[in-house]
């Protein structure tokens, strides 16, 4: 069944905040020096524009590395990049793998913005959105080489039903690779999810699930430390960019303060997942 309205109004109003114009997207380039009418897709997600998983850049190469120890994508493969955001990841799977890739998204302002960057890049041969929702997806069955999943499936209340749309789309021996955040999600969590839905099983419940839907479970690689990193610095640049009272600072800091406090000193995991259908 798909996520609820008001789910996806929660989810609307907290990415409408934290997702940047294309204006500032150019803005970020013309201040690192890089010519806005040819990027190149690298030229974004090398400085964290467009990436909106926990570790950004310094992830992807981690998933990267961690992926190709189970078979990474060639260039006849399509790849289903699902909750896409503003289609950093998607993007950089393409330039490293040359596979073709999709975007889903059930946002349609994070679409819009994806598309204009892909465009901007020069990668709208191999790269395409939809607007569709993870857990009624409209593919057609064993349609993907891979499924990649960052940082999503904590919005998603129906974790049966989004593993078993991911097992159908995927072809047989097919990857699900996706980064996730371990429950149970300790009361230093209420910042965020006090503004999106954030429901996040134990590793061995989001197995269970992962397993039920027809995936074998290949690894976990834990990630917190690169996690914690990612956090300090993030709650760095907002003190550093914002005047005290601005909202970002407001809103930003108790948020990354409750995420710090669980992975740093609460026990909260985050890791790498990767399994095949079977
Ligand atoms: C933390 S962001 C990660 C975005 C992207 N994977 C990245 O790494 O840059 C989570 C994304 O999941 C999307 N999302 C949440 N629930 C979804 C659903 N039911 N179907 C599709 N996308 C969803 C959100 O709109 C948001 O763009």
């Amino acid at each position: 069944m798909p996520e609820s309205a008001a789910s996806t109004a929660r989810l609307t109003k907290f990415y409408s905040e934290l997702s940047p114009s294309l204006p500032t997207v150019k803005a970020a380039l013309t201040g690192a020096g890089v010519d806005t009418d040819h990027p190149r897709a690298c030229d974004l997600y090398q400085r964290d524009i467009d990436c909106h998983n926990l570790g950004m850049y310094r992830m992807l190469v981690l998933l990267a590395e961690v992926v190709g120890e189970y078979g990474t994508p060639g260039p006849s493969d399509a790849v289903l990049d699902l909750g896409c955001g503003i289609g950093g990841p998607g993007r950089f799977l393409a330039e490293r793998f040359g596979c073709s890739v999709l975007g889903i998204d059930v946002l349609p302002l994070r679409v819009e913005l994806a598309e204009s960057l892909t465009n901007m890049t020069g990668l709208s041969d191999r790269v395409s959105y939809r607007v569709e929702d993870a857990t009624d997806l409209r593919l057609a069955d064993d349609s993907f080489a891979q499924v990649w999943m960052l940082d999503v499936s904590m919005h998603i209340r129906d974790k049966r039903a989004l593993f078993a749309q991911i097992a159908r789309v995927l072809q047989s021996d097919g990857l699900m690779v996706m980064h996730e955040q371990s429950g149970p999600l300790p009361a230093a969590m209420r910042p965020v999810m006090r503004q999106a839905p954030y429901v996040a099983p134990s590793l061995p419940q989001l197995i269970r699930y992962v397993e039920g839907a027809g995936l074998r479970m290949l690894t976990w690689r834990d990630t917190t430390d690169i996690v914690v990193d990612y956090f300090l610095n993030m709650r760095n640049l907002v003190l550093e960019s914002s005047e005290p009272r601005d909202s970002r600072r407001e809103t930003g800091i108790p948020i990354l303060d409750g995420y710090l406090e669980t992975f740093a000193h609460l026990g909260g995991r985050s890791g790498i997942l990767i399994a095949r259908r079977t």
